[in-house]
């Protein structure tokens, strides 16, 4: 069997896959003027996706992350959820949403096989929050993060960036939130990107800042779990929920790097801030192709690089993270 192994002994279990760059927020750190069709927004349809994750399902990948843009705005995401889900070699099907229309379709994404569900809340104040997304819709979101308490997904994780001077002072609210909520609450470094440098430079905050306050109210670093991501998870006795933090910036980030990720347009990225995409799509268009599409896939797999550059200012081709889901 086709072993997924890079340069540096990392070994990639998991794969992120984008399956729109349409995105209906208007985060302001992401896609501040809204999402802006282009000319060839023509995604990969569902039997190239099945191709695809078959393809690596035969190489060992058996976490797949179903994200987007808004994945959701895709009529045909529950058939995609479906399909992913029913791939052989394939155990744990998890999305990333904006949480937009949750109530109502919770339901349906653990219907078609999905267990796991990151959702987007940058702020749990109204105002705050839809001054961010552009969206008046936190009661709608946090109402949808009850139904899927309630539906049973294995783990539901709230995605929270760091942004100075706008949430960074509702770090107690949050942690009131975990304590009831038996929900991963993670908060993420803002990244810079191609299109946000003055926004970085404003509102960048270090994960340490969190961190710090975290350990003084007594909560512990759990130990970190095989094949977990590059999260560290704390935790406190009496809290039904944890506080991770994703600190890109943070020495040894990429150490423990298990993923890949394939935009919509069917182009394999090998990091987040990597130098753009290789084009899958070829491949993917008969399923006779594909031990030649998993040979394409380990043979660029050699040219992973260790480590990210974003320190040097170096954000790679990534514009934004509607394309590429985070
Ligand atoms: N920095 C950090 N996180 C980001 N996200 C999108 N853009 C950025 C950025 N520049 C987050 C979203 C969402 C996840 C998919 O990625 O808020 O939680
Ligand atoms: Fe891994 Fe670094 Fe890429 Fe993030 S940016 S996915 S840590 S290699």
């Amino acid at each position: 069997m086709r072993n997924l192994e890079d340069a540096f002994g990392r070994q990639f279990p998991y794969l992120r896959l984008s399956v729109t760059d349409v995105c209906n927020f208007s985060c302001t750190y992401c896609l501040p003027d809204g999402y802006k069709k282009s000319i060839a927004d023509i995604f990969m349809g569902v039997d190239e996706i099945r191709r695809l994750v078959a393809a690596f399902a035969g190489m060992g990948t058996w976490k797949i992350r179903l994200t987007g843009g808004e994945p959701t705005i895709r009529p045909d995401f529950i058939d995609i959820a479906r399909t992913v889900s029913g791939v052989s070699g394939v155990r744990h099907v998890a999305m990333t949403t904006n949480g937009y229309k949750l109530p109502v379709r919770a339901a349906d994404y653990y219907r078609a096989g999905i267990r796991a569900i990151n959702i987007s809340i940058d702020s749990l104040r109204p105002a705050v929050f839809s001054e961010i997304t552009g969206h008046d819709r936190l009661a709608e979101i946090l109402d949808g993060v009850q139904t899927c308490i309630e539906t049973g997904f294995e783990a539901i994780k709230i995605n929270a960036v760091l942004l100075k001077g706008k949430n960074e002072n509702e770090l107690d609210d949050f942690i009131s939130f975990v304590e009831r909520e038996p929900v991963s609450l993670r908060f993420i470094e803002l990244m810079q990107t191609g299109t946000n440098a003055d926004y970085f430079k404003t509102y960048h905050l270090s994960g340490n800042v969190v961190r710090e306050k975290l350990l003084a109210r007594g909560w512990q670093l759990k130990p970190r779990e095989e094949g977990a991501g590059p999260a560290d998870v704390y935790m406190k006795q009496g809290y039904n929920g944890t506080i991770g933090l994703i600190a890109p910036y943070s020495k040894g980030f990429c150490k423990t790097c298990n993923r890949l990720r394939v935009s919509a347009r069917g182009q394999l990225q090998l990091c987040l801030f990597g130098e753009g995409g290789y084009n899958l799509r070829p491949l993917l268009q008969d399923d006779n192709q594909i031990e030649e599409l998993q040979d394409k896939v380990v043979s660029l797999l050699r040219i992973k690089k260790e480590t990210h550059r974003l320190h040097e200012g170096d954000t790679g081709a990534t514009q934004n993270f509607s394309a590429i889901g985070g």
